[in-house]
């Protein structure tokens, strides 16, 4: 099967897309048969790429062990950092030919959503080339004759799984902490969408990386995922997806090499609206916390909590905001907010929470009535109102542009709902009463709080879950994202003064 072919994408730009699994920084041959990549707007067939075998895995991971050890290891934390700005700069380059792959292949809007996650990707790029020389370590003076100073290393060959919703962002997210921090890497991509992150793999060798620091493969999760969970040479695992899916991550690092591991799972994150926030406000973050990205997103807030004396006021309001700023349609349309979900599955599975909602729970419907008129994988910004918190859709993460909403009269009742969840990895409050916030704030079971604002996520702010959202202590971006990829090492120094004679 060919190792490339030119694709003309629905705007006309043509562009040579590599197929191949990306070693040892060529593309080469898969053995573990094909994945088919399908626009999920015109439901047609884009291309198909190789998918690795565990043995293909297996050539991987001895690649990312070699390089470590003779190449990566011994590059200058400064050299390394140069190679991350050349990075950066290719990838503000190279800009917009992935914003429109992940157009293409996941259906996110070009202008108004693909385009941010490559504008992200290049400042998280900078952001960690200036820490490849700035590691912080420790230093304990333990008596007059003895001190400790500990070391943060990198683990070595780290192995990354990341999800659809941000095919190339996500990405960036996992392989640049963990190459800043002195790592190398073996990346598998979302069956749904491998094309940007295979793209991506021309601008490491252009960047001048060498050989076997960044490894890219697509795969199924079933046998490259897996095989890199239980690898016995990976020395760290990272993840983002499902919950389902992280603890069965976990439980093959466990069963193997004890690797270490960081997991970002899934969301039903609370947006909670006092009666003296500023509606108008309060209305375009919560908007955006849900309906952004189609609402595949697992900070978006689906849980919209109300003051019952601001409620019916804030919901006319969201509404005639939705109708005239949250446009659905083609994501190669310039106006469009809302691309499709990313494949039929997806859309199936959303629809099916609607469904449910409609005709089980007999929920009430107050925005999504119409459906889309398109022939790819749509489903209106929806929103259901009086959900009770029995309810499936209250409990359950939908991962599509839904919202359930609720009422509340008191502080404590509104604490009490947003918490009512076994996820922790989002949440908002809007009040225009700053103490009353940080109160709530302190309250909430959540590894992010926005105080008046949504999704409004920066490079340089830890991200990460409480509660079944992720495995406690792991975090990335940030600081913090590029310390998940050391091991602390802690060097005892015996001077023994009093023994000797100067
Ligand atoms: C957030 O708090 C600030 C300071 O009190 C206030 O000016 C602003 O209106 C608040 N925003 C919302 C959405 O309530
Ligand atoms: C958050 O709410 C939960 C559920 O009501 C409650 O158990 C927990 O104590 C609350 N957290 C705080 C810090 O109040
Ligand atoms: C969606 O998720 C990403 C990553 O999980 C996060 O950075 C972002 O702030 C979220 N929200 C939006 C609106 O993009």
């Amino acid at each position: 099967m060919s190792l490339s072919e030119t694709i003309t994408l629905p705007d006309g730009t043509k562009y040579e897309q590599p197929l191949g699994l990306f070693i040892n920084n060529e593309f080469v041959q898969g053995t573990g048969g094909l994945i088919e990549s399908y626009s999920p707007h015109s439901t047609k067939l884009i291309t198909s790429v190789h998918a690795a075998s565990a043995e293909d895995v297996d050539k991987a991971v001895q690649v990312a062990r070699e390089a470590y050890n003779k190449t990566w290891k011994h590059i200058e934390p400064s050299d390394k950092g140069k190679l991350m700005w050349k990075l950066a700069d290719l990838l503000e380059k190279n800009g917009e030919i992935l914003g429109k792959i992940d157009a293409i292949d996941a259906g996110k809007p070009f202008e108004n959503n693909a385009l941010n996650d490559i504008a992200q990707s290049a400042s998280l790029c900078r952001y960690y080339a200036g820490y490849t020389d700035k590691v912080p370590g420790k230093y304990t003076q333990i008596n007059a004759d003895k001190f400790v100073y500990e070391v943060q290393e990198p683990y070595g060959v780290v192995g990354q799984i990341v999800p659809w919703n941000y095919p190339l962002a996500m990405a960036q997210w996992k392989i640049l902490g963990a190459i800043a921090a002195g790592n190398t890497v073996v990346i598998k991509s979302a069956e749904n969408t491998p094309l940007s992150l295979l793209y991506f793999g021309n601008l490491i060798i252009e960047a001048g990386f060498p050989p076997g620091v960044v490894n890219i493969i697509s795969g199924w999760g079933k046998e490259a995922g897996s095989a890199i969970a239980s690898h016995m040479d990976i020395d760290k695992v990272a993840f983002t997806g499902s919950t389902a899916v992280g603890k069965l991550i976990q439980q093959m690092a466990s069963a193997s090499n004890l690797k270490a591991v960081t997991l970002e799972c899934g969301g039903k994150s609370p947006c909670v609206v006092f009666e003296d926030a500023d509606l108008e406000s309060a209305v375009r973050h919560a908007s955006l916390g849900i309906f952004y990205n189609s609402g595949q997103n697992c900070t978006a807030n689906s849980r919209i909590i109300l003051h019952e004396s601001v409620h019916d006021k804030f919901l006319q309001l969201f509404k005639d905001y939705v109708d005239s700023n949250w446009i659905v349609g083609d994501p190669f349309d310039p106006k469009v907010t809302v691309g499709p979900l990313v494949s039929k599955v997806q859309r199936d599975r959303v629809q099916s929470y609607i469904d449910h909602g409609l005709n089980v729970e007999k929920l009430e419907r107050f925005m999504g009535n119409e459906p889309v008129k398109a022939e790819g994988y749509y489903i209106p910004p929806t929103v259901f109102i009086n959900v009770p918190t029995t309810s499936k859709l209250w409990k359950e993460e939908i991962f599509g542009p839904v919202a359930v909403v609720c009422k509340f009269s008191t502080y404590d009742e509104a604490l009490q709902l947003a918490n009512d969840t076994t996820y922790g990895l989002g949440s908002a409050v809007f009040s225009t009463n700053i103490k009353r916030a940080h109160r709530f704030a302190a309250g909430l079971q959540a590894g992010t709080v926005w105080i008046n604002s949504s999704n409004d996520e920066d490079v340089r702010a830890s991200f990460g879950g409480y509660k079944q959202s992720g495995e406690g202590s792991g975090r990335e971006l940030g600081e913090k994202g590029l310390l998940i990829y050391t091991q602390t090492k802690a060097v005892h120094v015996n001077l023994d003064l009093e023994g000797s004679k100067l």
